[in-house]
């Protein structure tokens, strides 16, 4: 498990990869993932997350299937559900999805530190993805996160695509909108 990247380069030349090559993650590189979203912040530290590991190719095939675009998952070396208590309960903090996004962020920068892709899958069959999941009552999966090393290793050096990302001026506003 040899980091190859400091910070920066990992948030700059991360893109998402959705071909993975037939290879297991190691256990350490797979816990490093884990930890990176355990060790995310939260709001008032709640840490209203629970991340499902799924290996097994036919449950990963499984998962495939709870979204339009989900079929990356079908080729992962690793899913990981993301779940939360409902964010669409009537007295859920908008804060849930925020801290949520903050851990899946941590999880996909540290793995591609290590040289390992990833890409969400937004589910869109809800009831589906709680059944294969086993999820108890009150408790939500909104994306499950592929992980695995790129089918093409040169997709982790990739120059980052033309026009990929709104330039800075578009975003950034001095003191007022
Ligand atoms: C909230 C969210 C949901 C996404 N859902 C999916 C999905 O269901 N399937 C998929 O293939 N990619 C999904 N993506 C990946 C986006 O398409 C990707 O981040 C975007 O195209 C930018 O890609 P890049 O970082 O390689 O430039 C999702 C990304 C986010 C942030």
């Amino acid at each position: 498990m040899e980091p190859a990247l400091g910070t920066w380069e990992a948030i700059d030349s991360l893109r998402v990869v959705r071909t993975f090559a037939d290879q297991p993650l190691e256990p350490a590189a797979l816990e490093r993932i884990l930890n990176a979203g355990r060790r995310a912040g939260s709001s008032k530290n709640l840490q209203r997350w629970a991340f499902i590991v799924c290996r097994d190719r036919e449950h990963l095939l499984e998962l495939s299937t709870i979204g339009p675009w989900a079929g990356h998952l079908a080729g992962a070396a690793v899913a990981v559900a993301l779940v939360t208590p409902d964010p669409r309960a009537e007295d859920a903090p908008l804060s849930i999805e925020f801290d949520l996004g903050r851990a899946a962020q941590n999880m996909v920068l540290a793995a591609w530190e290590l040289g390992i892709g990833s890409v969400p899958a937004t589910v869109y069959e809800h009831e589906r993805a709680a059944d294969l999941l086993g999820l108890p009552d009150g408790m939500h999966c909104e994306y499950v996160l592929s992980f695995g090393y790129p089918g093409d290793a040169s997709s982790l050096s990739a120059p980052n695509r033309a026009g990929g990302r709104r330039p800075l001026a578009e975003l950034i506003h001095a003191e007022r909108w």
